[in-house]
């Protein structure tokens, strides 16, 4: 398949490139474009061959359920059955955004879209040109992370092109995504709701609008053999660059010396070594390929840059990346969690 490769500037692009993508889109083929989250794969949630397209370019497992995405708040009304009252407020507090929330269903909804469940992830994305794509489509778009199933998600177009050339008919590329990890995800379905994958809106956020709501305790510790997770994508290996990942996890000072001391047997093997460092620790790190997340006081560049380092050390053929770890608060809970999930919860404590 010929795949048609746009770039534009985000903040001044040309409209009828909408219309066109948009076309193709009602039309049942598959367009890529970029949000503040990650690049989505996107197809026409109410068309099943379209959807079924988007399994087959990912390699993604059928019982896998896709986000659908919209471009307004009004056209969630035929899609669901039902709009709780804290889902409600969920929507007008963090709409347009960084949220998917889960809703029981209605019939227009594809089993090939919700891999069969009676709910469905609703999303309204914040990136103009992802709103301006659904809205020229004229139909809900379903969309899941543009990357190979298991990859890192991608937040640059170039991982787009890698990954999907070819078995897409177009990728619109824009700038690096804002926040660089995919949606938070909360059930609604539920009372209490519950957060079924963490993202850019954090717990600390979602609780003040439902004191109550927790995050599934499934998702942050290491999957037992029968683990069932409420979002089926977590119980896939995801998120993992060629190289198998360690995190070094404990006091900052500690952290460092053993990283150099693993950084150092690694070397003596003759093995190449990546660490992913922080502005903070890099200059501490004598030996090995080092890239840093950006500095610790600011998580919303260490979530922006953490999918782009992984794959950056693909490209570097490293055998084996050392992480440092992160507190486990504010966004620091998703950038953990999509760490640890693509270490495999190879874990070092200090
Ligand atoms: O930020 C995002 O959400 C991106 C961009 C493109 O919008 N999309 C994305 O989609 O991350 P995907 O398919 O890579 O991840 C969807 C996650 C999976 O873990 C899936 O299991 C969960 O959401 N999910 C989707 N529908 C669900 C449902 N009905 N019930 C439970 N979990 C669901
Ligand atoms: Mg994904």
């Amino acid at each position: 398949m010929d795949t048609k490769i746009i770039m534009l500037d985000e903040n001044n692009f040309d409209k009828n490139i909408m219309q066109e993508a948009g076309a193709v889109l009602r039309q049942g083929g598959l367009v890529v474009f970029p949000t503040e989250t990650v690049y989505g794969l996107g197809a026409n949630a109410l068309d099943p061959e379209a959807v079924k397209k988007i399994f087959e370019a990912k390699g993604r497992p059928q019982d896998n359920p896709l986000i659908v995405h919209i471009a307004d708040i009004e056209e969630i009304k035929p899609l669901v059955s039902e709009i709780p009252e804290m889902a409600k407020r969920f929507m007008e507090r963090f709409w347009p955004g960084p949220m998917t929330i889960i809703l029981p269903k209605s019939s227009i909804i594809p089993d090939e879209t919700s891999a069969a469940l009676p709910c469905v992830g609703i999303r309204m994305p914040s990136n103009n040109v992802a709103r301006e794509i659904i809205r020229a489509a004229g139909v809900p778009i379903a969309a899941p992370s543009a990357n190979i199933s298991g990859k890192p998600s991608p937040t640059d177009v170039q991982r787009c092109i890698e990954d999907l050339s070819g078995k897409v008919d177009y990728i619109i590329g824009g700038n690096m995504c804002d926040i660089g990890l995919e949606s938070t995800v909360i059930d609604c379905t539920t009372e209490p709701t519950c957060v079924l994958r963490p993202g850019g809106i954090t717990l600390e956020m979602l609780r003040e609008v439902d004191e109550d709501t927790y995050i599934d305790p499934a998702i942050m510790k290491k999957p037992e053999k029968d683990f069932k997770p409420k979002a089926p994508g977590m119980k896939y290996r995801h998120y993992a660059p060629k190289a198998p990942v360690k995190i070094v996890q404990g006091d900052l000072k500690k952290t460092i010396e053993k990283i150099n001391e693993i950084v150092q047997n690694y070397i003596d093997e003759n093995k190449v070594v990546g660490i992913m460092a922080t502005d903070e620790t890099a200059n501490y790190y004598k030996n090995g390929i080092v890239i840093s997340l950006g500095s610790r006081k600011n998580m919303i560049s260490v979530s922006q840059s953490l999918f782009e380092t992984l794959r950056m050390f693909d490209d570097k053929e490293v055998d084996i990346i050392i992480a440092e770890a992160f507190e486990e608060k504010g966004v620091g809970v998703a950038v953990m969690n999509r760490l640890k999930k693509s270490a495999g919860f190879d874990i070092i404590k200090v």
